[in-house]
């Protein structure tokens, strides 16, 4: 069973990765059941990999439908098509969108090569797109090294809005395998802002590993501060952390 304990954020401690997984599935299938339209923030990234591939799985088993399902992606990369192979449009289509029912016109991410002259206008659009569908009812987070949720970077107020972002050098050195090498990861993105983040009815934020431990801690425990904006979930009033025994180390 995992270990949960009542402070501003809920801790869950998982046995396994596999047991998180299950867990947070088995909220968002249950959530669509009793809400067919509800409306989801996804992230990508490598931690929430197989839990697209679990409800891939319980699609394919007839126990979910996204038919009616609604999602906002928290990010996208900037000056690289969205047919790259690393950007996050195709990175959703490959892990999950290609895989269960969800209509194309009910799917969002931001635009992966927006002109600067576009750019406030379509900001703005993402964020009227989610309040026209009533806000986030269930949003997926993961955490990067520099404390990042979406990607906002050390310096994101806590009401920052959907906008374009500059990648930290330790955000982009991550990236970096997956590009190939550190010169092809683009330097920019467009990311939900903080606010807009925070105005999910409910976060769950995933971090597996050692290498998470640091800044987990920091999150959850440390001060709240414009440097780690995944502090700013300790203000909201439905955030929880589901964890393993490698993330959640240094809590004790
Ligand atoms: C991805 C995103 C990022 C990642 C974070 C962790 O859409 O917004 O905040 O969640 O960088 O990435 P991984 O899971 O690869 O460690």
């Amino acid at each position: 069973m995992p270990t949960t304990i009542s402070m501003s954020i809920q801790l869950h401690i998982h046995p396994s990765i596999d047991a998180a997984i299950k867990k947070v599935a088995q909220e968002i299938i249950t959530l669509i059941h009793h809400k067919p339209d509800a409306v989801l923030g996804l992230a990508t990234g490598s931690t929430p990999i197989p839990l697209y591939q679990e409800l891939v799985r319980r699609f394919k088993l007839g126990e979910v439908s996204f038919k009616q399902v609604t999602t906002f992606n928290l990010d996208e990369y900037q000056c690289i098509d969205r047919t790259h192979p690393e950007s996050y449009w195709n990175f959703m289509h490959r892990h999950f969108f290609n895989h269960v029912d969800m209509l194309a016109s009910r799917i969002h991410l931001p635009g992966s090569r927006v002109e600067p002259l576009e750019l406030a206008r379509h900001c703005q659009e993402y964020e009227d797109q989610i309040k026209a569908v009533g806000g986030i009812d269930y949003q997926i987070l993961g955490i990067g090294r520099t404390g990042h949720i979406g990607f906002n970077e050390p310096g994101s107020p806590m009401d920052c809005r959907t906008r374009r972002i500059h990648l930290d050098e330790i955000t982009r050195q991550d990236a970096a395998p997956a590009f190939g090498d550190l010169l092809h990861v683009p330097t920019h993105a467009i990311t939900m802002g903080c606010g807009t983040i925070l105005e999910a009815k409910h976060i769950s934020l995933l971090a597996f590993g050692s290498k998470k431990a640091a800044i987990v801690r920091e999150a959850m425990l440390g001060p709240i501060t414009d440097q780690i904006s995944a502090s700013f979930l300790q203000k909201h009033p439905s955030a929880a952390f589901h964890l393993d025994h490698g993330s959640a180390a240094e809590l004790s």
